[in-house]
């Protein structure tokens, strides 16, 4: 179970690859207790012996791997028993996602289907098995990794906006779902993060680095917050966005 200093004894990465993911995983790692770390990646990345390197200079007792394709859908059943078979799960962790060229995501219909399947149906095909998985187990969190682009969905962006905004709404109302259950759920929206999913962008306002993200992502999971902006002016900031009209909207470069 995930103490009130956020220890943890078993941690599940899904993206077990992502900088963010990792970091999280880390952030809780630091805080003792030498959990079990269970990555949740696809077989081929070539990232996964790197990840495993790092949670385990980081105090992890041991490393799992479990094979895990977003969008094989058929297969996530299998991916979630087998991160529960050997012991409960105290903190999952839903941190795969894509960005991918904007521009040609609206425009090719094969890349935008993908895209939506990977940010918006993947999350809600684990989210279903995590909570019930949870559920069972009588305890469990869920850190659900959405963004700002989900809070507002602008035209820069808006295939993964529009699935960011999917999936956040979808794991908010899962934590409600789940609250009699004690099942928690923190959705987490950072603005940009310096990892390799922005590398080469042009550095946007109040851009922050995955330390960043898992400090405010461990911190908000213990108060059992419904949700977190990373950066505190975000939220005021999701605010203000949903209040101005189309055409001055249209005129921002953002
Ligand atoms: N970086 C940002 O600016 C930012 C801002 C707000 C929110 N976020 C969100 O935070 C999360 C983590 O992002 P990050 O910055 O840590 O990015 P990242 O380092 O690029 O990690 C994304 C991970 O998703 C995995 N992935 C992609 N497609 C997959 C699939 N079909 N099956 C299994 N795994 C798949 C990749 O695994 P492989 O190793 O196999 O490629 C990759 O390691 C994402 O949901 C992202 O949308 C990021």
């Amino acid at each position: 179970m995930l103490n009130a200093v956020g220890q943890a004894q078993h941690i599940l990465v899904l993206g077990g690859t992502s900088e963010i993911g990792l970091a999280i995983a880390q952030e809780l790692t630091s805080r003792g207790g030498n959990p079990v770390v269970t990555l949740a990646a696809r077989e081929n990345s070539p990232r996964i012996d790197a990840a495993a390197e790092t949670l385990r200079g980081a105090g992890a007792s041991q490393i799992r791997l479990v094979n895990f394709d977003a969008l094989d859908f058929d297969s996530h059943p299998a991916v979630i028993d087998a991160a529960f078979a050997e012991q409960d799960v105290d903190v999952a962790v839903v941190a795969f996602g894509t960005l991918g060229d904007q521009e040609e995501l609206w425009q090719n219909q094969a890349k935008a289907v993908a895209s939506a399947q990977t940010n918006y149906t993947a999350p809600v095909s684990v989210g279903v098995l995590l909570g019930q998985a949870m559920r069972k187990q009588g305890h469990g969190t869920i850190i659900a990794m959405s963004s700002v682009a989900g809070t507002k969905v602008r035209r820069s962006n808006f295939v993964y906006g529009s699935a960011k905004a999917g999936m956040d709404g979808f794991y908010l109302q899962l934590g409600e779902a789940l609250r009699k259950d004690g099942v928690k759920v923190t959705v987490v929206r950072p603005g940009q993060v310096r990892t390799k999913m922005t590398a080469g962008m042009k550095e946007a306002p109040l851009t922050v680095n995955k330390e960043d993200v898992a400090e405010a992502a461990v911190d908000a999971a213990l108060k059992g917050e419904r949700f977190v902006f990373v950066h505190k002016l975000f939220w005021p900031v999701s605010v203000a966005l949903q209040l101005i009209p189309a055409p001055i909207m249209r005129k921002l470069s953002f």
